[in-house]
């Protein structure tokens, strides 16, 4: 929710390793980033270097047709065409949209953007507003009248939504902890005391102290373990081992590609499944990734009300990455990949070891049978899993994402976000639960805090493309049938049968998921099996969770698409970030809500499916002082895509 300023993962680079490029999807790398920084500085916009920063840097994302071609045709054969980015910058109060020739050195387009909305914050705007309280008189004085010791607070920087008002400043609001003997700041609010700072001008511009309620006691909240090291779990399935070359990763039966960018984080591109029945590799996905998510907390007061995060704009998953704890966040046998990004100031850094990839010896059965109707034996065939994990971890301000993608060898992909990390809490004069605490908005999780209930939903962008690009998106309604007519007569009354629809348009895919049951698939509507099915995934969905705020709730109108857990909507190379490019106290009026108004047609198109994982969260005392991981997440299933399951690998007649 706040972006993490006491994590030092972030490195500066002084001096760069440069990796080949060796496919057109391969994010910036750290001498492009200073390529694009330097182009900058020396065109028109450089003039005014003392306030030009670096807001978003990151490769144009290529025509989607060269990407197909060159992968096609001439990957061996020479380089992609063309190399760009897209940059955006504060110059002089205004936000331009560059797109940078890296192969000419020049600026290609300059657009200044004049919409609603403000690109994400830097992360020096952010550390900047969060020092401020310190040096400010009315806090100070705040401080000194709650008998607290003002080198023990620590301030953090909160975005502030928009809620109908006219918007004319980049702000947010710094809200202020409590360490006093603790880690676990968060366990510590200074209720009461609010400060909106305009981050340009790095200036308090309201300051209000409107209530005072008891610190939160320090005992019983600090999470650091207890100094037992952790320990690898012996590996005990079938090692397969994966290969790294630049980006691309080839394991099993799959080869697909890695990026990383500040705002979405981990990127998996051009996903391919090796087929060995048809002895051919088969794409199934060109782009996924998380596009937004929506944090809206459920206390609607002065102090609370504007806690309505959107952390892929606002903070990014990548500028909030993690680097990875061996042990920790990946087992033993993790391979990692750094990740890098652009500064504020243009220039590049790493965040080293952002990604890990590991092989997962579960210990679950991949597939098994007992046979015991061969006579004189009893036959057991089987095999454990192993699958593919590729993860990274952001830690937004309290919380901790884990972002996994599990590729399985039955050719199915687990998507995987599990929460974990610190909850926000606030503190109140109610020691404790009771009838007179009625309506404080959350749960009592230790003495005078509460932890707010919130929501958690995660948005990702899934561009499947099974078996090519033209793909339809198939509605599967099991319904009840009366057995009637049927001859020679049967004493059933009943049974179930699936109705299948293609789905037209925009309006029609839109999906909330209720009691009814349903299937969700991607199909190939070009390309059949040989037993005469439509190739295609199935979407295996997670819990059910939606927002529950109303349409006309200002939060809402900015996060308007977490109303429906699935959208598709047609490739549109533009049409990428589901909260709108520019969030940050945004009027909803980009995003995919807004794009699929237009209804288009999905019918045998190259299509996106926009799903979003959810969870509202009450909170429970064992979520202190750090909560236990909750996992949700989706899966990717073939569903008749294959003529046969995979994982046999024996000759059989139709193969
Ligand atoms: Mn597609
Ligand atoms: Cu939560």
């Amino acid at each position: 929710m706040t972006l993490q300023l006491l994590v030092g993962a972030i490195v500066l680079l002084q001096c760069c390793f440069i990796p080949t490029l060796q496919h057109p999807l391969d994010p910036l790398t750290p001498s492009e980033f200073n390529q694009v920084r330097l182009i900058i500085q020396n065109s028109h916009l450089g003039t005014t270097l003392s306030n030009l920063t670096f807001h978003f840097v990151d490769l144009e994302e290529p025509e989607k047709s060269d990407v197909l071609n060159w992968l096609s045709s001439n990957k061996h054969n020479g380089s992609f065409p063309y190399r760009r980015a897209k940059v955006v910058v504060r110059a002089r109060g205004e936000t331009h949209e560059l797109i940078v020739d890296l192969a000419t050195g020049s600026i290609t387009s300059d657009h200044v953007y004049t919409g609603h909305g403000f690109p994400p914050f830097t992360y020096n705007e952010l550390l900047q507003a969060s020092r401020l309280p310190k040096k400010h008189p009315e806090f100070k004085d705040s401080i000194s009248k709650r008998r607290l010791n003002l080198s023990e607070t620590m301030c953090l920087p909160f975005t502030v939504d928009w809620f109908g008002e006219l918007v004319t400043k980049r702000v947010v609001r710094v809200l202020c902890y409590y360490r006093g003997g603790t880690t676990n700041i968060f366990a510590r609010p200074i209720e009461g005391i609010s400060i909106l700072v305009d981050v340009e001008s790095v200036q308090v511009i309201e300051y209000t102290d409107r209530f005072k309620a008891p610190l939160p006691s320090a005992d019983g909240t600090d999470f650091r373990s207890s100094g037992k090291g952790p320990n690898s779990a012996p590996c005990n399935g079938t090692k397969i081992g994966f290969t790294i070359k630049g980006h691309e990763v080839k394991w099993a039966n799959w080869a697909f590609h890695i990026a990383f960018n500040a705002r979405a984080g981990l990127i998996i591109s051009t996903a391919s499944v090796f087929d060995a029945g048809r002895k051919k590799w088969r794409r199934m996905l060109y782009r996924g990734y998380v596009s937004e998510t929506f944090v809206p907390y459920m206390d609607p007061t002065s102090e609370w009300y504007f806690r309505t995060f959107m952390d892929i704009d606002e903070f990014g998953f990548g500028r909030s990455a993690d680097s990875l704890v061996p042990l920790i966040d990946c087992p033993g046998n993790a391979v990692y990949m750094d990740g890098y990004m652009a500064g504020a100031d243009g220039q590049a850094q790493q965040v080293a070891r952002a990604i890990c990839i590991f092989e997962r010896y579960s210990g679950d059965v991949a597939w098994r049978h007992t046979e015991i109707g061969v006579p004189g034996q009893v036959l057991t065939s089987g095999e454990t899993e192993v699958s593919l994990v590729v993860r990274m971890v952001a830690t937004v301000g309290n919380y901790d994402y884990i972002l996994d993608w599990e590729f399985k060898q039955s050719g199915s992909i687990k998507v995987g976000v599990s929460l974990t990390g610190v909850l926000e809490m606030k503190a109140t004069s109610y020691a404790h639960n009771g009838p007179e605490t009625e309506g404080v908005y959350g749960t009592f999780v230790a003495h005078n805090t509460i932890a707010t209930h919130h929501d958690h939903f995660l948005t990702y962008h899934l561009d499947l493309d099974i078996d090519g690009t033209n793909n339809s998106f198939v509605r599967s309604k099991l319904k009840t049938a009366r057995a009637v007519g049927i001859k020679p007569s049967t004493p059933r009354k009943s049974y179930w049968t699936v109705v299948r629809e293609t789905v037209e348009s925009e309006a029609k895919a839109r999906t909330r998921l209720g009691l009814e049951p349903v299937e969700l698939s991607i199909v190939n509507p070009n390309k059949m099996t040989k037993l005469g099915n439509q190739v295609g995934y199935r979407l295996i969905t997670g819990q059910r969770a939606t927002s529950l705020l109303s349409d006309d709730d200002y939060p809402q109108i900015r996060a308007a698409y977490t109303k429906y857990q699935l959208w598709v909507t047609p490739y549109d190379r533009l049409e990428r970030w589901a909260g709108g490019f520019y969030a940050d106290r945004s009027h909803g009026d980009d995003g995919l809500a807004v794009w699929s108004k237009r209804n288009r047609s999905i019918v045998n198109k190259d299509i996106v499916l926009w799903y979003t994982v959810g969870f509202h969260h009450i909170p429970i005392q064992e979520d202190f002082p750090v909560m236990p991981t909750l996992y949700s997440g989706f899966e990717l299933r073939p569903a008749n895509f294959f003529e046969r399951n995979p994982l046999i690998k024996q000759q059989c007649s139709i193969c």
